[in-house]
Formats: C-alpha cells, structure tokens, sequence
C-alpha cells in the first residue's frame, strides 16, 4: 500500500522566503509533502517572476527528491471561480499541517490585501499599488494587476502557521501586525488569533518591538 503524504505543505514565494529555501533544498526531503503554492500573479505561464515558477527555481527543482505533489492556482484557467474552487477543495480536504507566509509591506498575507476578512475565500483579488510596486523586484517587466491567492479563511484554518518577516522596511508594517488593532486594514493582524503562529523575524525586521 503506498505510504501517505507525512506532510501537507502551503510555501510561499518572494524574496524573504528565498534565502532559507536555499539552504534548506541541501537537506530537506519532501519526496512524501503535498505543496501548495500560496498565490499566484495574474501573468502570463513563461513569466519567470510567477509565483511556480519562483517556487521551482529557488526550491523545488534543487531537491534531490520532487514533492509527492505540487498543486498550483492557474491564472489561465477559463473560469477563476472554479480554479479558486478547486484549489481550496484540494486544502479542504486534509487541511494543511503548515503555511509558511511572507508578510506585505501593506500587511497583506498571500494575495489577501487590506479589506480582507478572516473569512475570505480563496479568489481572485486586484492587486494594491504597493504589492504592484514590491512586485517589481521579481522581475523588470513584472507589472501583475490582479493575482490568485488562498484565501485567509484557509490560511487561518491551517494547523501551524510560520510567518517569515525581514528588512528594516518590514519594522513598521510588522509592529502594527503585532501590537495593532486586529483587523482587516491589516490582514495580518488576524494572526493574532491564530492558536499556533510562530513569527520569525530578523532584528531589522523586529527593531520596532520592545519586549513587554
Ligand atoms: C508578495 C507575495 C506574497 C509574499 C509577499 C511578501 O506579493 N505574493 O506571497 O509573501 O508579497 O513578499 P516578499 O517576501 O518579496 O517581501
């Protein structure tokens, strides 16, 4: 009987994530994880800067082993409703033993922008401004209107989660995260309420929290 997944994996992409995906495809095997890539970018399927594509460069293709599966939100879907369906059926069923997240400098989680709510689903969003900004360090040409993203709903009902947070230009958005009014302005604050996150921030990222 073949062995089932060890573990159930949601990853995201950009440029916090990186480093560790770097030192940890020396060692890590996830020959038996499930993975989820976190969101995708409304572009076209050659862009290197997509998120499955970031994902397989810095982490997927160095591993000795492929992942059991790699599921992925397809922005060429003809109908997005039923791709962003699929998709959160997929996690429903087993939910997700870890998502790892970066955080936006608007404190967004995945693709969900300020204004989403603890139950918004996994959906097509239109990109703000500064996740359009930000987005351009993915790539010269990277300029992503809109993107697919899991929606918070899923992300808070995932069993442990990990929010990787680093740079001086993350000090403010996380101290608001963290000592903040917990809301939708900032979708990350919802972690807060989350019975098993673990923030791992860098001392520049952290340099606005003083010990209480
Ligand atoms: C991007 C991504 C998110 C990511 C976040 C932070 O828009 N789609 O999944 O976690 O914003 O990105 P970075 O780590 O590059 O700052």
């Amino acid at each position: 009987m073949e062995e089932l997944p060890a573990a159930r994996l949601c990853l995201p992409t950009g440029s916090t994530p990186k480093p560790v995906y770097e030192l940890a495809a020396e060692w890590i095997d996830l020959s038996r994880a499930e993975v989820f890539v976190l969101d995708e970018f409304g572009l076209p399927p050659t862009d290197p800067s997509r998120c499955d594509a970031m994902l397989r460069a810095d982490l997927l293709d160095r591993l000795a082993k492929p992942p059991h599966t790699i599921e992925t939100l397809n922005p060429q879907a003809l109908d997005l409703g039923v791709e962003c369906t699929r998709f959160a059926c997929r996690v429903d069923d087993g939910g997700l033993d870890l998502t790892m997240l970066g955080l936006g400098e608007n404190g967004h989680l995945g693709l969900n922008e300020p204004g989403s709510d603890p139950q918004s689903a996994t959906r097509r969003v239109d990109l703000h401004r500064a996740t359009v900004q930000a987005a351009a360090r993915y790539g010269p040409a990277t300029q992503p209107a809109w993107g697919l993203t899991l929606g918070l709903r899923e992300i808070l009902a995932s069993r442990r989660i990990w929010l990787l947070v680093t740079g001086a230009h993350k000090a403010q958005i996380l101290e608001r995260v963290l000592t903040g009014p917990i809301g939708p302005d900032v979708p990350a604050s919802y972690l807060r309420e989350h019975p098993n996150t673990v923030i791992l921030a860098d001392e520049s990222a952290a340099a606005g929290i003083r010990p209480s």
